[in-house]
Formats: C-alpha cells, structure tokens, sequence
C-alpha cells in the first residue's frame, strides 16, 4: 500500500477508475510499464492509487494528481548519442576481460542483443585473437563489436602486434587500457581511421574508448594526439599528410570510461569520488579545445545492479560498463568451477593482489579470496620480492615451503620454464635478467602470477588453492541482487539477460525514486531493486519461447 507526505500537484486527473489500482502487484504493474507515464492519485474516498493512462488538467473536475512521473524508458538512459554511433538498444557495454574471458561467445551475445561487447585481448597472443576477431566478424555482419587495446609496457611487441592486426582485420572500436600515458601505437590505430566525407566532414574510422580511473591519465585522450608521434608517424609512411592534418581536430578518444573499484587492475576509487572529478575535466577540455564532437564519459566500476546503474546514469554516466558480473555468465572464457564460486560470492570476499603483468612496479589488482590462496600467496611473493635481491637470498625453510606449497617444483626449474616462455615470445626479457638476480626472481614468481589465472579460466583441478579470479565487489551486489530468482543459479546467467535486467531495473527504479521524492511511500514488496526480476529470462516470453523482439532492434 501506498502513502503520500508531499505536496500534491496543481492537476488534476480525468480517466476510467476502473484503470486506477490500489493493491501492490497490480502498482508494481503498472509501474513497470515504463514506456508510459505513471500517475499517483487521490480518489474520492481518500485512497491512493496509480494509473497509467487518462488526462490531466489545471482546472476543473477530477482526482486530484498527488505526483507523477513521465514515460523513461531503459533505452533513454544516458547519452542517446552513444546508442546511435555505436547502433546500440541501450547505453550499456561490456568491459573486456583478458585472457579472452570475455571470449568470442560473450561479444557475439552481447553483440546480437545490440549492446557493446569488448573482446579480452589481453594476455593473448595475436594468433589467438584474429581467430577471435574472424569469430565475432562473422556472427556480428551489422553489430559493433570492440576489442581491448591493452598498454603493454613489458612487453612493447605485443601492443603494436595488435595494432596492426586490428588495421588490417578492420576492427573499427577499440577499448584502450591500462595506457599511463599515450603511445605512438594507440595514436597509430586512431589516426590512421581519419578521413573527410564528401562535405569535407571529418570521418573517425577508428573510435577509442579509454578506460581511466585518474584525471591525468584521462588528460591525454582528451586532447589532439601529440604532434611527435604524428610526426613520426608521417616520416615513416603509416599515415597520410591528411590524416596528419585530421588529427589536430579530433581529441584522441571518443568516449572515456571512468573506472572506480572494479574486478582486475584498479586504483580502487569510489565511482562516486572518481566520476564528477572526470565529467569536469571533460568539460573544462572541451571548452579549451572546441572539438566538434563533445567526448562522452561513461562509468566502470561497482555496476551489476539496477541501483548501481541509475545511480551512475544519474551522475552524468552517458554509458555504464559491467565487468566482473559478466565473467559469472555462462559465455564467459572461464571454467564452470570459477562461476560456480562466483555465484558464492559476497562483497566483502574480495581483496587486492599483486599484478602479473605490473609486478615490479607494485600495481595490485583486485581478486576473489573465497575458496582461494591466491591473494595472500601473491602479496607473500611480493613481500619477498621488496625483501631480498634475489631468490638465493631467501632463507632455505621459507624457500623450501615456496617450492612445495605454492609452485610445486624447485625455484630453478621455474626459472627453465620462464626462458622456454619467452624465448619464443619475448626472448630481450630473459637476456635482461641474465645479470640481474632481482629481476630473475620478479620473473620467477610473474611466473605463478602468470599461470594462476590460466588454471583458474581451465578449471585445473590440482591447483585450486592457486585460482587467481579477477573480480570486484559488484560481484556479491549482484549475487545479494538476484537471491531467491532464477538468476540466483549460475547456469542461467546470460550476459544479454543480465544487462536486460539491470537496465529495464535501473529505468523501473528510475520512477520509484522520481515519485519518492515527490512525496509518495511505497511498500517494500514495490520500491526494492529485488522485486523487479522478473521469474523469466528476458530473452524468452512467458511461455519459456524465444523473444525475438529483442533481435531486431537496429
Ligand atoms: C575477470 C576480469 C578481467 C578483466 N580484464 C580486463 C582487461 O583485460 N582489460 C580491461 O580493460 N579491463 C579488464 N577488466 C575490467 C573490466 O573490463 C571492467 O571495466 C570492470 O570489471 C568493471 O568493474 P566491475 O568489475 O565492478 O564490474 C577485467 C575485469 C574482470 C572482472
């Protein structure tokens, strides 16, 4: 049942009585029709009620019209401009996942739902990620798709390995990572997209969505790509004189996600903190540079709920990015074993770590600690990483337990490992810790860093004590979301399911708040974000068939 404590409108409501309604499925009903505006009324006999249809007027005869709230629907969250460039049904992308978690399977889904999908190049090698990119080609002839341009700052080769094979592969969206500042690579990929149409136009072939959690990383997207790497990219023939001149006008991103406390690599910062902070750079930017097109920002970090969402959207997030909420899907390039954990998984049982690819430099990442050693494995290793120069120096009982407990074998025979690794693909790593004992032994332990991930995505059955999962505490919001649903089981988490949910909840909360702070107290049953799941997969009709409807949006 409802209450009202506000101040009523100056309408009045003319309709059926028969369409007003008074008990809490049939409000939440209406409710739910979020494509039609909501009326909150007072009939004559003083109860409170909501109907969806009728007139209102200023004067004359009529219920009185205590608050209301207009059509909003989940496809008008955010920014309208994001659905069209990248032709989607809503403001929504998944964000990739290395080691092709976010495999083929996940981008295609999400893809055929007309949402934004990003492949997890990361940590995979260029053969494996143009089997990919053929993969989600060929399923996705009219969707846009993205793949993850990570920086690579260890491993130089991998990065602009990448870059050429998205040229040439013509991957038109790249979500770019981990950049602490620009690369003449990054500014390889988007230069060599500009054109003019027939008007004289600028076209930009290759759209860069950044991913940032600090102002001064974020600076360089904002702005024209530097005029040394243009430069050089000019003398040695990849772009034209054209495409040179084209870059002072166009700021090197088109979008920038703004990434709070997430699953995998994160400064770990509150989306609430992090998101105005960005959202007034890029306005400050913008008024400095005047570029044509305004870059957009959308918000990473802590989203897996309907709340999570409207609360970005309502901060200014033109587009929202799930991560760790997807990887429990059932699409998602990891083992049954990881999801099943996931689904266990509450918000405080995740922890930061130490990570592979940043090791020396201290960077830690976020991972699961519920039913894994992992995280504190990992801290340890880095613990004896800062303590001593060189495996040799650690004393023998503590490096006798490393050998068995954590590695399994003798530090030396990891180390023959690690040159047959990179021998093949990235033999100056090897040939810089022949004299250095310090950076052997970073490599040694990268080593367990390195496979932790890979046993868990395989499910390896003897090293589960070792699984390193990437994951955030979105990940139990999520799960507390979703109790006692069919969402609750991992074996029906769909990617393209889960982003329905959270984003027709997000447009359905969208009004409870709207008409709460109008005045109007609605039961628990009606206002909480657990109601709205529906008992059906959004993709299928009541009847368990195949809703098609959501396949023909574009
Ligand atoms: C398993 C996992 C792997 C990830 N790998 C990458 C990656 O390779 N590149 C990247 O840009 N972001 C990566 N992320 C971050 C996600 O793309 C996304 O931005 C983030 O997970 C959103 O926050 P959330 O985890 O709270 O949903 C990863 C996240 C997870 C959970």
């Amino acid at each position: 049942m409802m209450n009202f404590n506000g101040t009523p409108q100056q309408l009045f409501w003319q309709g059926s009585p028969r369409d007003i309604v008074f008990d809490d499925d049939s409000i939440k009903e209406k409710l739910l029709q979020t494509d039609k505006a909501c009326y909150v009324l007072k009939d004559f006999n003083g109860r409170i009620g909501v109907s969806n249809t009728g007139n209102l007027v200023s004067e004359g005869r009529g219920l009185q019209v205590l608050a209301m709230t207009p059509p909003m629907t989940a496809s008008q969250l955010g920014d309208p401009t994001f659905c069209n460039d990248y032709k989607l049904k809503y403001a929504y992308k998944t964000g990739a996942m290395a080691n092709g978690i976010a495999s083929a399977e996940l981008v295609v889904a999400i893809g055929q739902a007309n949402l934004l999908g990003s492949y997890g190049a990361a940590g995979q090698v260029p053969a494996k990620i143009k089997e990919s990119i053929d993969k989600i080609q060929a399923q996705l002839p009219h969707q846009t798709y993205a793949v993850n341009l990570i920086h690579s700052p260890a491993e130089e080769a991998l990065e602009s390995l990448a870059v050429d094979l998205f040229l040439s592969k013509g991957v038109t969206v790249v979500e770019a990572s981990a950049f602490l500042a620009l690369t003449e690579n990054i500014v390889y990929y988007r230069v060599a997209g500009l054109s003019r149409d027939e008007n004289q136009n600028i076209v930009v072939g290759n759209r860069v969505i950044a991913k940032v959690s600090r102002k001064e990383v974020a600076l360089p997207f904002m702005n024209a790509a530097p005029e040394e790497f243009v430069q050089s990219l000019l003398a040695k023939g990849k772009i034209t004189p054209l495409q040179a001149e084209l870059a002072k006008q166009v700021p090197m991103a088109d979008d920038i996600t703004v990434e709070a406390d997430s699953g995998g690599h994160t400064d770990n910062r509150p989306l609430v903190a992090l998101l105005p902070i960005i959202i007034q750079l890029r306005d400050e930017m913008q008024e400095q540079n005047a570029f044509a097109t305004k870059i957009r920002i959308g918000a990473a970090g802590g989203i897996s709920t309907p709340a999570s969402a409207l609360a970005a959207f309502m901060m200014g997030a033109a587009y929202v990015v799930t991560g760790s909420v997807n990887q429990a899907c059932v699409e998602a390039g990891t083992s049954e074993y990881v999801r099943k954990l996931l689904q266990t998984v509450e918000s405080t049982d995740v922890m930061a770590a130490p990570a592979s690819d940043m090791f020396e430099m201290g960077v830690e990442l976020q991972v699961v600690k519920r039913g894994t050693l992992f995280g504190p494995r990992a801290k340890k290793l880095y613990a004896y990483y800062m303590t001593y120069k060189s495996i040799d120096e650690i004393p023998k009982a503590e490096r006798e337990a490393l050998e068995q407990k954590v590695f399994k074998q003798p530090l030396e025979e990891v180390w023959q490992s690690c040159i047959a690794f990179f021998q093949e693909r990235d033999p100056e790593q090897i040939e810089r810790a022949k004299d250095n004992p310090h950076r052997k032994m970073a490599l040694i332990f990268r080593w367990y860093l390195g496979l932790s991930s890979n046993w868990a995505n395989a499910g390896t059955p003897d090293r589960v004590l070792d699984y390193q999962i990437w994951c955030g505490p979105s990940m139990g919001a999520f799960n507390d979301w979703v109790k006692g649903s069919y969402l609750e089981n991992y074996e029906e988490r769909k990617v393209a399911d889960v982003a329905e949910q959270i984003m027709k909840g997000a447009a359905y909360l969208y009004r409870i708040q709207s008409l709460k702070m109008q005045g109007v107290g609605f039961s628990r049953e009606v206002m909480s974000q657990n109601s709205i799941l529906t008992s059906v997969r959004s993709d299928l009709n009541s009847d368990g068939t195949p809703d098609t409807s959501l396949l023909s949006i574009v």
